[in-house]
């Protein structure tokens, strides 16, 4: 299994690319599913994910052909089987993405239930609700979904709880759908906004994605398009975080600031001189940073997705940070693996008080899941001496090729094998 080396204490400096956000190209990929007609996709991320989720596609039959500047182009001329197998569901659980295209291409699905996770629970009920609200016949079979439709009826779809990947299978599925479907307490995230973009370019009928009500005219057909992926609003904020945590200066291209808002304020409030120009992100740290105190919440509040990093930026500012985890049950796995490199944190619940420790040591640290792997990387460029992150295939499902962008920003890394 692969490890990264750190030594650590070099401020980050220079210029990089941000790639395609991963968690818009894996539901745009299913949105192939929905058409016969070819579907090209440009800023495609190179990640373990996408990989995956194209071997997902390409078992149902999608036709798929990659070419070497970041392009892939999939059709779905005929979906021979309709399944999305234990083995990758357990690898990727974005594979449950396919059953609401699925459904509506086909009149029929079979998904594995995603089953344990290292960050909570992470049910699928809303999806299933949903689709059973727009006259889907679903039930459990061996740890499988089994669905069934004739053509979907549109429906209102009340959520209870904001989902992400939800809010995208039921849009997806109701592109196809006998009227209109109206979803609402929907996800407000940029990637739902990025799905609903492309999938009217293939001719659906959306309104209101990026708000908490979408509107969804079904149509008879959707036809082939070529969408460019947006940038990774993720993966520029770990930069940014990491930046910030050596005392760095970066400038970060391919970018969208506009959609890091609640990012960008925690870090101009730890004291980062932060700039915002089109495709373009800029971030200088000329002190040490001062702890900030955040809470996760779905889009546009602060990202889950940036808890983990933010925390290690934490570890080693000026001051008490209180973080709180409102979205996933289990996510402050890194905190233990942090304290071996010498933060000081205490968790009750969903609350983790960090106390800013001058300096972190290296030590060889456990990666549990993408984002954990992130801030443990954080962490080792700024502890003294050598830290080792095992375990990093978790950080190759989401960033693309870390290791050479941070190289390329002046850090001593190296990926052993
Ligand atoms: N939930 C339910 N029932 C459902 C769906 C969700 O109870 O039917 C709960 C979950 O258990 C969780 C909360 O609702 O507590 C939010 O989950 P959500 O469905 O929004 O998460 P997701 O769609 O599975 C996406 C991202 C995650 C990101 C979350 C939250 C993709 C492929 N994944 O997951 O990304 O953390 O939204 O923003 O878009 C990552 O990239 O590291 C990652 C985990």
């Amino acid at each position: 299994m692969d490890k990264l080396v750190i030594q650590g204490g070099s401020p980050l400096s220079g210029e990089v690319r941000v790639s395609g956000a991963k968690n818009a190209a894996l539901p745009l990929m299913c949105a192939s599913l929905l058409t016969g007609e070819p579907v090209r996709f440009s800023n495609l991320p190179r990640l373990k994910d996408v990989t995956t989720m194209l071997g997902l596609l390409a078992r149902m039959g999608v036709q798929v052909s990659l070419d070497d500047r970041l392009g892939v182009e999939l059709r779905a001329e005929r979906v021979t089987e309709p399944l999305a197998p234990y083995d990758l569901v357990k690898t990727m659980r974005a594979s449950i993405l396919v059953l609401g295209p699925l459904l509506a291409r086909c009149g029929e699905a079979r998904v594995s239930l995603p089953g344990g996770c290292a960050i909570g629970l992470r049910p699928v009920d809303q999806h299933v609700k949903g689709l059973q609200q727009m006259g889907a016949e679903i039930r459990v079979d061996q740890g499988y979904i089994a669905a069934r439709a004739g053509r979907l009826r549109g429906a209102r779809i009340v959520a209870d709880i904001v989902t992400v990947t939800g809010t995208e299978n039921l849009m997806m599925a109701a592109t196809l759908a006998h009227g209109t479907t109206v979803l609402e307490n929907a996800a407000r995230e940029p990637e739902v906004a990025d799905l609903a973009n492309c999938l009217n370019a293939m001719g659906a009928r959306i309104r209101g994605a990026g708000t908490d009500v979408i509107t969804i005219e079904g149509v008879d057909h959707l036809h082939g398009t070529a969408h460019a992926i947006m940038p990774d609003r993720i993966e520029t904020g770990t930069f940014l975080a990491a930046a910030a945590a050596t005392g760095g200066t970066i400038r970060l291209h391919g970018t969208d600031g506009k959609i890091l808002d609640a990012v960008l304020d925690k870090l101009r409030e730890a004291g980062a001189e932060v700039q915002v120009e089109p495709g373009v992100v800029s971030l200088a740290m000329r002190r040490r940073p001062k702890s900030v105190s955040l809470r996760t919440a779905p889009y546009p509040a602060f990202p889950t997705d940036m808890q983990a990093q933010f925390m290690a930026l934490d570890a080693i500012a000026e001051g008490t940070g209180v973080i709180t985890e409102t979205i996933f049950e289990n996510r402050f796995m890194h905190a233990l693996e942090l304290q071996r490199l010498g933060a000081d944190i205490e968790i009750s619940g969903n609350t983790a008080i960090v106390r800013g420790a001058p300096r972190l040591q290296g030590a060889t640290v456990m990666a549990t899941d993408l984002r954990a792997s992130a801030s443990l990387v954080i962490a080792g460029l700024v502890a003294e001496g050598e830290t080792t992150v095992e375990r990093i295939y978790h950080l190759d499902r989401g960033y693309e090729s870390i290791e050479e962008k941070l190289s390329q920003l002046g850090a001593r890394i190296r990926r052993v094998h």
